[in-house]
């Protein structure tokens, strides 16, 4: 039980006052114009920018870096020129400054605030009216007034209003971060999630190197973008081929490996499924699936048995994604269910395929979205045969790279013959 004491005031964002209604054609188109974060990946996610008089909030387990990918950004906005202020209520300006060392980011516009009161960070933002606040984290801030602690439902939801409106009056582009816990129970950005213009999520896995930055909510561009980056010792670098990171440590021929094309976003990537199959040794098979969702590999390995006769009852099976990375798109149900397929058989599959296709209850493989964009990919990275499901090859005999061969499949039978040669 949390005790909430309702506030008085009715916040509106500014600019909505006058309430009258207008022909939408009246409505003037405003000119957005976007400033660059200084990394392309971070603006992609965004839809190409970061709009001035946004609020965005960065989501994440702690230590996964959060600090470092807004201080980095913070940094090169303010490198134009601009002024940039990052508050901080988790760290002191010595640590900020220390991090800053350490990836190289001064610039004269920066500006660094260790406070946890909004009242007076709204104070110096007036005063000062940087082009970009970063709020490092929204569960440290506070108002005064309310009788409930930082982090709490309430305050992190009265911090977020007051700061929505600092942002949309002064035309502040906001930056809010805040930590995600694993079982999601303090009060935090899902409470958030509606209050702001969008939701980024940092992820990834701290013992990789590779991290995510994913657009779950934006009102300026398109959701499900992906940003990919690689923590180095010196700060988040910018991945400009996904698909070769996570390619990279690939031991070609191997049993219970497929690669996969997943749409993320506008962008196809290419990741690794990997399955292990191994007889259990008493009781209940056991089943994990780390990357994938844990339902859609139960569901796949019900098809192959049901479907294709493997015995997978007495069987355990492991099946993740190489290099932590996450999927879950359904075009990527065929890779999965030919990495299974494969451990099970202790065959490789056909060397340089790709599979892409969603797969159906009854064994069928069905047609997928932008297979197009997605051979495209797989000819970049040097693959030669494509399994696709024959529903989206009608359309398209001709107009592939001459360097990949596409075949069509009907059925997850008939794409194991193909890989793995019956
Ligand atoms: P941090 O940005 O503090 O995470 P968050 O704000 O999300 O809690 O970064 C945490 C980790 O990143 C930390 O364990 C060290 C690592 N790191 C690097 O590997 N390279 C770097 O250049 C920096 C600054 C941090
Ligand atoms: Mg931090």
């Amino acid at each position: 039980m949390q005790e909430e004491v309702e506030s008085s005031h009715v916040a509106l964002p500014a600019g909505s006052r006058i309430s009258v209604p207008l022909r939408l054609q009246d409505v003037e188109m405003a000119q957005v114009a976007r400033f660059t974060s200084g990394s392309a990946e971070f603006d992609r996610v965004l839809g190409g920018g970061i709009i001035p008089g946004s609020l965005i909030l960065v989501g994440g387990d702690p230590g996964i870096g959060k600090s470092t990918l807004l201080l980095q950004t913070a940094h090169r906005v303010a490198l134009s020129g601009a002024t940039v202020l990052y508050v901080t209520g988790e760290e002191s300006p010595q640590q900020v400054r220390l991090r800053a060392t350490r990836l190289g980011s001064f610039s004269d516009q920066l500006f660094v605030l260790a406070e946890t009161d909004l009242d007076q960070i709204e104070k110096h933002v007036r005063a000062q009216t940087p082009i970009l606040l970063i709020i490092d984290s929204i569960q440290t801030m506070f108002r005064q007034g309310l009788p409930s602690a930082p982090g709490s439902a309430q305050q992190v939801r009265e911090c977020t209003l007051r700061l929505l409106q600092i942002a949309k009056d002064l035309h502040i582009a906001t930056c809010i971060v805040g930590h995600v816990t694993k079982d999601g129970t303090i009060a935090g950005p899902r409470l958030m999630e509606h209050m702001v213009d969008a939701v980024l999520y940092f992820e990834g896995d701290r013992h990789h190197r590779f991290r995510v930055l994913r657009g779950v909510k934006n009102r300026f561009g398109s959701t499900n973008e992906i940003g990919v980056f690689d923590m180095q010792t010196v700060g988040l670098e910018d991945v400009v081929s996904p698909s070769e990171l996570f390619l990279a440590e690939r031991s070609i021929g191997a049993v219970g490996s497929a690669v996969v094309a997943s749409m993320e976003g506008t962008r196809p990537v290419l990741a690794e499924v990997q399955a292990l199959i191994t007889p259990t040794a008493f009781g209940t098979p056991r089943r994990m699936a780390s990357g994938l969702d844990y339902n859609r590999v139960t569901l796949l390995m019900a098809v192959l048995e049901k479907r294709v006769g493997l015995q997978l009852q007495s069987q355990d099976a492991y099946v993740n994604v190489a290099g932590g990375m996450r999927i879950d798109e359904p075009a990527v149900d065929l890779g999965i269910a030919l990495a299974i397929a494969s451990s099970f058989r202790e065959r490789p599959l056909t060397i340089g395929m790709v599979a892409i296709g969603e797969v159906g209850l009854t064994g069928e493989v069905r047609a997928v979205t932008r297979l197009d964009q997605r051979v495209q990919e797989v000819a970049k990275l040097g693959f030669s045969r494509v399994l696709a499901p024959s529903g989206n090859l009608t359309r398209h005999e001709s107009g592939w790279p001459s360097s990949v061969e596409v075949i069509g499949v009907e059925s997850l039978q008939d794409a194991i013959r193909c890989a793995l040669g019956g």
